[in-house]
Order: C-alpha cells, then sequence, then structure tokens
C-alpha cells in the first residue's frame, strides 16, 4: 500500500545518500520517524542492568529529536538534552510537549563543550551522539562528559557495532572494502576501549512493517544501494547490532 504524498515530499530527493548533517538540518522529521520504528530491544533495557536511573540527573548528549533522552526521562529525575542543531532541538521540544513530559529540558551545545557545570550531573549519556567522527572529537567529549559528572557517575556511549553501519545491510552500504569514512564505529570503538571503557553488545530488530516505510525512512538515509536492496528483496526489518561503552567516572 503506498503512502499519501504531503507537500513536505514535493522536491524532496530519493535519499541524501549517508549525509547526515543534511539529514539533521533539513529533514528532522525523517530522522525522528527512522528512529520512532519500534525495536525489538532498546538500549536503555542493556543500560538499565549497568545503571541505576532513579532520581538521577542525566546529560543526554547529542539528544537529537528527543527519542534517547524520552526513553531516559521514564527512569530518572531530570533528563538534559544537549543538541547543537536547531531544527532538531526545536522537534525535540514539540515532541516532549506533546508527551506532556515535566523532567526534560533542552540546551543548544556541543559535545565537545558541553554547557553544563563541573560536577552537575550523575551520567553523561551518548545515544547514536554525532559527535563520533574522529579520536579527537572523542577525546574531546570524554573530557567534557567528566567534568560535567559526579564522581562515581557514569559515562555511557550506545553506538551501532564496528562493522554494521546499515545494520545487516553493512555489506550492501559499505561493499566488500568498508574502509570508507562511514566506518566510523570502528574508529569509536578503538578510541573508547583504549580511554578504559568496558562495552556490552546486544541486537535488535527494527520493524518497518512495509517496504514503502523502509524506503521513505531507512533508505532515504543509507542510499540508493539499500533502497535497490530492500526492494528487490521485499525487506521491511533490519537487523542492528549495538555496542554499549560504559565507564565509571
Ligand atoms: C544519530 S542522532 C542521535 C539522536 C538521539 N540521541 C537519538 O537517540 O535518537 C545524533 C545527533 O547528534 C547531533 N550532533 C552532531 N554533532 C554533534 C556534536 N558535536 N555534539 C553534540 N551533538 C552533535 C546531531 O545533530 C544529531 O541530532
Amino acid at each position: 500500500m503506498g503512502c499519501a504524498t504531503t507537500v513536505k515530499d514535493i522536491g524532496r530527493p530519493e535519499t541524501i545518500e549517508n549525509r547526515w548533517d543534511i539529514l539533521y538540518r533539513d529533514y528532522p522529521e525523517v530522522y525522528d520517524e527512522f528512529t520512532s520504528v519500534p525495536y525489538s530491544k532498546s538500549w536503555i533495557e542493556v543500560a538499565k542492568k549497568l545503571f541505576s536511573f532513579g532520581n538521577k540527573t542525566i546529560a543526554d548528549i547529542g539528544s537529537g529529536s528527543g527519542i534517547s533522552t524520552f526513553e531516559i526521562a521514564g527512569y530518572a529525575r531530570l533528563v538534559i538534552g544537549i543538541e547543537p542543531e536547531d531544527a532538531m532541538r526545536e522537534l525535540a521540544v514539540e515532541n516532549a510537549k506533546a508527551k506532556k513530559l515535566e523532567n526534560v529540558i533542552f540546551k543548544k551545545g556541543w559535545a565537545e563543550s558541553i554547557p553544563l557545570d563541573d560536577n552537575s550531573v550523575d551520567a553523561a549519556i551518548a545515544v547514536t551522539g554525532g559527535n563520533f567522527s574522529s579520536r579527537e572529537n572523542i577525546s574531546k567529549f570524554i573530557s567534557e562528559a567528566e567534568r560535567i559528572t559526579k564522581r562515581y557517575g557514569y559515562i555511557i556511549a550506545v553506538n551501532v557495532a564496528p562493522r554494521w553501519y546499515g545494520g545487516d545491510l553493512a555489506p550492501v552500504i559499505l561493499g566488500k572494502g568498508r574502509t570508507t569514512g562511514l566506518d566510523i564505529e570502528g574508529v569509536a570503538d578503538e578510541t573508547l576501549t583504549q580511554m578504559g571503557f568496558s562495552h556490552q553488545d546486544y541486537y535488535s530488530i527494527q520493524y518497518y512493517r512495509t517496504v514503502d516505510k523502509i524506503v521513505q525512512t531507512y533508505g532515504f538515509i543509507f542510499g540508493r544501494k539499500a533502497i535497490k536492496y530492500v526492494k528487490e528483496h521485499q525487506k521491511t526489518t533490519i537487523n542492528w547490532k549495538f555496542r554499549i561503552h560504559y565507564r565509571e567516572v
């Protein structure tokens, strides 16, 4: 069954070919739709076993349209979402209002210079954080996370596992070499491991329900090769492997 075309769809390209910066700036609603597709398991179910969120203040770095912030808000006292992209932050504020959530706030800021006081939160968390692109950026984020987090608090980073960019379609999207700039997960994993982080992995299936829906959200982001594959194979689910890195402060 086809989806109705809306005014917003007119002039929209078929795909942004992995340009996440363009996605966050111009298509925040597509990111929100992509990440709202139900998963068989959420990162927070794993994180809850590592860290107790009850009555805690948590910084959610790279909070995007608020999906990760809202998940944490279900357990914590207060969640402060830090997000640089205005379009994403504005959508998060709207989403929080619609959900009538009172224990979330959003601030403009970057992982490399977090606009929070020293020792002001119990945990700094980044769920598929947007700055995990180079060793230097990750190191800056970790030193900022250490600064804002109280002693015995936690730093938690949730990312797609190395070589799982795009989930089980990674071989289709990246090709055999997988040495393109898209293997940022490998860089994040290596850097965090060297910095003394432990990790836990888990698998989760994302259910899109229809081929149209997977093409218009996942395909829009991950490109033509992914679109061709899901159409040819009538695929409506994506299997992901995630890696949660964590360390006490
Ligand atoms: C993949 S999204 C994750 C959003 C949210 N945490 C979630 O789970 O849906 C990454 C977000 O990080 C933001 N971002 C990009 N660069 C950043 C930086 N240097 N510091 C903090 N956030 C950044 C992006 O704008 C985007 O909203």
